[in-house]
């Protein structure tokens, strides 16, 4: 088993069931074009979330990292009438590049990018009272992600999912002496997860066309 049988039963069921459709497709050839790497979530993660959205009925979502917006259309796709997504981006470059994807894919009027470093806008989010969020999906800096989830917490109500990518990163994150800030991150966070009364949570591994990582949910059970 290797790369190429996981991206090649990535395609078979991309065909068969999750329909990525030519505005996403567009979203992601813009956003190449532009000169943003190609980390977006791969279709049968984004499928993923859009589906874990409608099924809990999230009307309220919170995203961090928004890059071209290829996950933040996929979940705003998931929203009823008058619902909504914040998504909070560092880079002015991917912003413009992703505000430009959210019109031609028709979410523009759902989405409200905010430009700036997650954790200077997350505690304006909290002092404008936005929240609490029906899903949150962490997605930016791994470094941050201690305070990120931190601020979830705050952002969130009982009944809140939050959903984290890239906590395997091929499985970097047994290393525990690794001096790399992006492994550290994850495991500080799973640590500080795993003290949190809270939460509920597991870790989903996942091989696909990016590779081998995972997927953290977790549920705010309190
Ligand atoms: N969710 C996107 C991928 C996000 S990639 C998708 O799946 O389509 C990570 C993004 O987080 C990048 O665009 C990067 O610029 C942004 N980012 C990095 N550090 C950040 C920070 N401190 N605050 C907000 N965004 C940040
Ligand atoms: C990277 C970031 C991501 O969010 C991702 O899903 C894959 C890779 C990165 O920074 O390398
Ligand atoms: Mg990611």
């Amino acid at each position: 088993m290797n790369q190429e049988t996981w991206a090649s039963v990535d395609e078979y069921f991309g065909d068969l069931l999750i329909q990525e459709d030519a505005t996403l497709r567009t979203a992601v050839e813009a956003s190449a074009a532009a000169g943003l790497r190609p980390i977006q979530v791969s279709p049968a993660q984004g499928k993923f979330l859009n589906l874990l959205a409608c099924a809990i009925g999230a009307r309220n979502i919170l995203e961090l990292g928004t890059l071209g917006g290829y996950s933040t259309i996929w979940l705003a796709r998931a929203l009823p009438e008058g619902g909504r997504i914040i998504t909070l981006e560092l880079s002015p470059t991917h912003a413009e590049v992703a505000s430009r994807n959210f019109v031609r894919a028709g979410v523009a009027d759902k989405v409200e990018l905010r430009l700036g470093g997650a954790l200077d806008t997350l505690p304006q989010l909290a002092a404008e009272g936005r929240g609490p969020f029906d899903l949150i999906f962490i997605d930016a800096d791994r470094p941050n992600m201690p305070a990120y989830f931190d601020w979830s917490l705050r952002l969130s109500r009982r009944g809140t999912v939050i959903i984290a990518d890239n906590v395997v990163r091929r499985g970097g994150i047994l290393d525990a002496s690794s001096d790399d800030a992006d492994i550290q991150g994850v495991r500080r966070f799973a640590e500080v997860a795993s003290r949190e009364k809270r939460v509920s949570a597991t870790v989903l591994q996942t091989v696909g066309k990016k590779g081998y990582d995972g997927f953290a949910l977790l549920l705010v059970t309190d």
